[in-house]
């Protein structure tokens, strides 16, 4: 390569034309999952940690379906928020054909059955202690914990979910669930794995969003993995692929993106990334003090999944980017 000066890289950022001409990824509402907390109160209402997410009542969620199609944003990723009378050790609501998660897949899919619905499987939302799994002894039990998320993957196909993301990081519950789900005639359900799933301090608002803040006693670091690790990443990653995981995900995102990276380069297959609660918080609390473009920082942040290799991102962020995107 020619040196300087020769060589001169501000040539090409002269003009906005040329700028756009080189540029290597873009940003698209192709690329987002919109992440989306419905309530079973009466009415909608905000979320304090987290200004401008709102936890929607069931038929609200259906008219963000509507908006999420004429947005062009694919798919909806649902979490509840469960009044805590109806949480227990086992979280029963998990698997409850009637339940908020199953009302709102129905009410979604009714409105606008051209936007996927991605459903997540753990126990968090539903249980009286905050853990993704079931407890003994303060031990959190894989196997049988896999019995309960295979129960309630079934009851989120049934009710029309497309695509099954498990994000409780137990061992074997993507192959367990696979099977499940072939078992019973849902063969062309997806599953999007939370396969690089971290411990992370990043998930604080998302709890306060589904209130299971208060229930949480003590960590997840049994299950969720060491922020100080990458190659346990990819064999978390591979372990999910063999057991029959379509898509993969990585999250948090920001503080990860090595890991997106790497894993992209390693499998080549569907890599999406989670912009999660407190990533979002962050930018939102930083741009109403004023201290930055929250605008910008968003699809600033957006991109860098994209260049990461991301395929994907689920974010809270998908409607206004959206919004934005589409000028
Ligand atoms: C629960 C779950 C969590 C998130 C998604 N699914 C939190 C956790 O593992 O404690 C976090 C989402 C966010 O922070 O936006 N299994």
């Amino acid at each position: 390569m020619a040196q300087f000066p020769t060589t001169r890289l501000r040539r090409m950022r002269q003009h906005d034309w040329s700028r756009r001409m080189m540029r290597e990824n873009t940003l698209t509402p192709d690329d987002m999952v919109w992440t989306l907390v419905v309530t079973d109160k009466a009415h909608s209402e905000p979320v304090a940690s987290m200004p401008g997410v709102t936890r929607l009542t069931v038929a609200d969620a259906a008219k963000a379906a509507v908006e999420a199609r004429s947005l062009g944003i694919p798919a909806i990723a649902v979490f509840p928020h469960m009044d805590a009378s109806l949480k227990d050790a086992h979280g029963s609501q998990a698997d409850n054909p009637d339940g908020l998660v199953a009302q709102a897949i129905k009410a979604m899919k009714d409105a606008a059955p051209e936007v996927g619905i991605i459903c997540d499987v753990a126990l968090d939302p539903f249980t009286d202690h905050g853990h993704d799994g079931l407890i003994e002894n303060g031990v959190i039990l894989n196997d049988a914990t896999v019995e309960r998320l295979c129960s309630q993957a079934l009851t989120q196909a049934r009710a029309g979910c497309d695509v099954i993301a498990p994000s409780d990081m137990m061992d074997g519950r993507v192959g367990a669930i696979r099977a499940a789900l072939d078992g019973d005639g849902f063969q062309h359900v997806m599953i999007l794995s939370y396969a690089a799933k971290y411990a992370s301090a990043f998930y604080g608002p998302y709890r306060d969003a589904i209130g299971s803040a208060v229930a949480l006693k003590g960590d997840k670091k049994t299950y969720q993995m060491d922020p100080a690790n990458t190659d346990e990443a990819l064999r978390e990653v591979e372990l999910d692929i063999a057991e029959g995981a379509d898509m993969v995900m990585v999250k948090p995102g920001l503080p990860y993106l090595d890991i997106v990276a790497r894993v992209k380069t390693a499998f080549a297959l569907p890599t999406f990334v989670f912009q999660v609660s407190g990533e979002y918080a962050m930018i939102e609390a930083a741009a109403a003090n004023g201290w930055i473009d929250g605008e910008r920082a968003m699809l600033e942040s957006l991109m860098a999944f994209k260049r990461a290799g991301a395929d994907g991102v689920l974010t809270y962020f998908a409607p206004r980017a959206a919004k934005i995107l589409n000028g």
